[in-house]
């Protein structure tokens, strides 16, 4: 098949609020998106004679380049490629993916799921297939699989997700937004895999399953609670379930040197509370900020404490 149309995907960054880990084991998580934090694909249907799959970074240029670029080293895209054509029967078509990726790998920012989830979109766009919620949901899935092996599919919905989302299992809400206020995301510059950190959790819990128990009743007595909070409108409440459920995640050795100081610095700036978000062992924090007269204040505080980057998420965004 050859056609010049050029097939678009965009996908986007979230951060974990409350659940991360739990969520694998069947408890409820809540996820903020990243909407202007983006990938976006652009696809063409090559016309090779071979029907061959090139990815390509469309910043740099390069078929295989740094490590911050995830698509670029990562055959499992390769792979998704293949899944696509064949579940919409397309054939081996040869096709050209431009990816340009905005969101850092391994900072529990859900680079590898929007990474996916926008070649999905970028190639039912290009091929003028339906791209229904449940088709793109089980081929990032499984594309997610490889990359994490038992991936809760948190990052899958909450990459698509025009606004926060609750999820257990598999079942997604949208919720409605009762605060006024800004999440501050922040990211220690340590690049972690959500997968040594989901094994190395299992290992625990397998010599002491006990914890494990414990564990899913905090988290999901936490996240039940936030929801509450975050659609009544009740901000410190919410900000100190920020920082209950970072204890609990601190308790279990998720939490690193650097990510502990950005939450220590972010809490002493101010803010209304603050965990670490994602898998952990690094990765980001995020901090949640009453007043936005402070916004800057906790993020020159997360500056100083190390943080590469940071993002700003006002909850205005998504209310009414
Ligand atoms: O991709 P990360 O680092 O945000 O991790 C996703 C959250 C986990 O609960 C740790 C894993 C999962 O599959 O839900």
């Amino acid at each position: 098949m050859s056609t010049h149309k050029v097939g678009v995907g965009r996908a986007h960054a979230k951060t974990i609020l409350f659940g991360e880990h739990a969520v694998v084991y069947g408890a409820p998580a809540v996820a903020l998106p990243l909407l202007d934090l983006a990938v976006t694909v652009r696809a063409n249907a090559s016309g090779a004679p071979d029907g061959r799959v090139a990815l390509t970074d469309a910043v740099t240029g390069e078929q295989a380049g740094s490590t911050d670029r995830p698509q670029q080293l990562d055959p499992r895209l390769h792979e998704l490629v293949r899944s696509f054509l064949r579940t919409t029967d397309l054939g081996s078509p040869a096709v050209d993916l431009g990816v340009d990726c905005a969101i850092p790998l391994g900072r529990g920012l859900g680079s590898s799921a929007a990474c996916a989830r926008a070649v999905v979109l970028a190639l039912a766009d290009l091929f003028d297939r339906a791209a229904d919620a449940e088709l793109v949901f089980d081929l990032v899935q499984a594309a997610e699989r490889v990359a994490h092996g038992s991936p809760s599919g948190v990052d899958t919905v909450a990459t698509g997700s025009p606004g926060p989302i609750w999820f257990q299992s598999g079942a997604t809400k949208e919720l409605a937004i009762g605060i006024d206020a800004v999440f501050v995301v922040a990211d220690s510059g340590v690049s972690s895999a959500t997968k040594t950190a989901v094994d190395q959790l299992r290992r625990r819990f397998e010599v002491e399953p006990a914890a494990k128990v414990r564990f899913l009743q905090e988290s999901s007595r936490i996240t039940a609670a936030a929801v509450e909070d975050l659609t009544r409108g009740r901000v410190a409440d919410l900000g100190r379930r920020l920082t209950d459920n970072h204890e609990v995640l601190r308790g279990l050795e998720l939490s690193t040197v650097e990510t502990e100081r950005l939450v220590t610095a972010a809490l002493a700036a101010g803010c209304a509370g603050a965990k670490l978000s994602g898998g952990g062992l690094g990765g980001c924090v995020v901090a949640l900020v009453e007043q936005p007269a402070d916004v800057a204040t906790v993020t020159a505080a997360l500056r100083e404490a190390g943080a590469t980057a940071t993002w700003t998420v006002a909850t205005e965004r998504f209310s009414g």
